[in-house]
């Protein structure tokens, strides 16, 4: 299996401090990688990384086969889907949902044109219906509730039929329905082997869709763990990344942790 994401010793440096320091981590094609940290530990540093935006002060990240630093970014960027609220803060808010996400297949934010190709409308549709957003087609994105906004978005991004899909925290302020039919979603495409290769981050491992194979923990900008669910996903892990005592649980595909009762 050929690497969707190799990060060799990576570092980033900003004001004198490392935001990630000595990262080295591989994705494979295929794998659905999940990153776990506490805030600010660097997980939105990753993706960032891994959408080509950010290059590392130290280091190497070779993404889809691609060296960062030597590669045209403007060829890379459209193969890399990626969904995160400061991307999302960048839409215009006055676009209907149907825009919003057909203007992805030609690399904008704004700018609609009356003249889209009807094939890209054909899968701007079915994304919007994968995601239950096809009743919603003509709404203004500006007046979308946050659950409605994170599964555009993640329309949005599936357009350019990318090979690696960046998720950062699609779940987040979602409410409890909302979350369970995201995950659900996401599970679905997580077990599709026709998507693209996935890297969700979250703070909760309850948001963790089943079909998700590899976790990421990351606490102060280092990799505390990197491996499969099964073997890394232990009470002992997430107590260390999150610095305190936690039960992890798992059940039916799905996970919960909860801190340890006291006395
Ligand atoms: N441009 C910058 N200059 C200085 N510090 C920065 C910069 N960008 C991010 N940071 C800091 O780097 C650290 C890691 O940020 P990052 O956004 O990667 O964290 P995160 O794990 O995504 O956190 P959260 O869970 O809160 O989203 C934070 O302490 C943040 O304040
Ligand atoms: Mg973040």
């Amino acid at each position: 299996m050929s690497d969707v994401l190799e990060l060799v010793d990576v570092s980033v440096v900003r004001e004198g401090r490392a935001l990630v320091e000595d990262v080295s981590w591989s994705v494979k094609e295929g794998e659905r990688w999940v990153i776990l940290g506490p805030n600010g530990a660097g997980k939105t540093t990753l993706l960032n990384i891994a959408s080509s935006y950010l290059y590392p002060s130290s280091g190497t990240a070779t993404i889809l086969g691609e060296r960062l630093g030597k590669v045209d970014v403007f060829e890379l960027r459209p193969r890399i889907g990626m969904t995160s609220s400061a991307l999302a803060e960048k839409l215009p808010r006055g676009q209907t949902v149907l825009q919003t996400v057909l203007t992805a297949a030609y690399g904008m934010t704004a700018g609609w044109h009356e003249h889209y190709d009807p094939v890209d409308e054909q899968r701007a549709l079915a994304f919007l219906d994968r995601l239950g957003m096809n009743t919603h087609l003509d709404r203004k994105f500006g007046t979308l509730s946050e659950g409605e906004r994170k599964r555009t978005q993640i329309a949005r991004a599936m357009m350019t039929d990318p090979e690696l899909l960046l998720l950062d925290e699609p779940a987040a302020g979602l409410d409890l329905g909302g979350r369970e039919d995201l995950v659900r979603r996401l599970g679905r495409l997580a077990r599709d082997p026709y998507a693209p290769s996935m890297i969700m981050v979250t703070h909760h491992v309850e948001e963790i869709p089943p079909g998700f194979t590899h976790v990421l923990m990351i606490r102060q900008g280092k990799v505390l763990t990197a491996g499969p669910v099964e073997t890394e996903l232990t009470s002992a892990n997430l107590s260390r990344c999150f610095g305190l005592p936690l039960i992890v649980e798992h059940n039916g595909g799905r996970w919960t942790a909860q801190g340890l009762p006291l006395g």
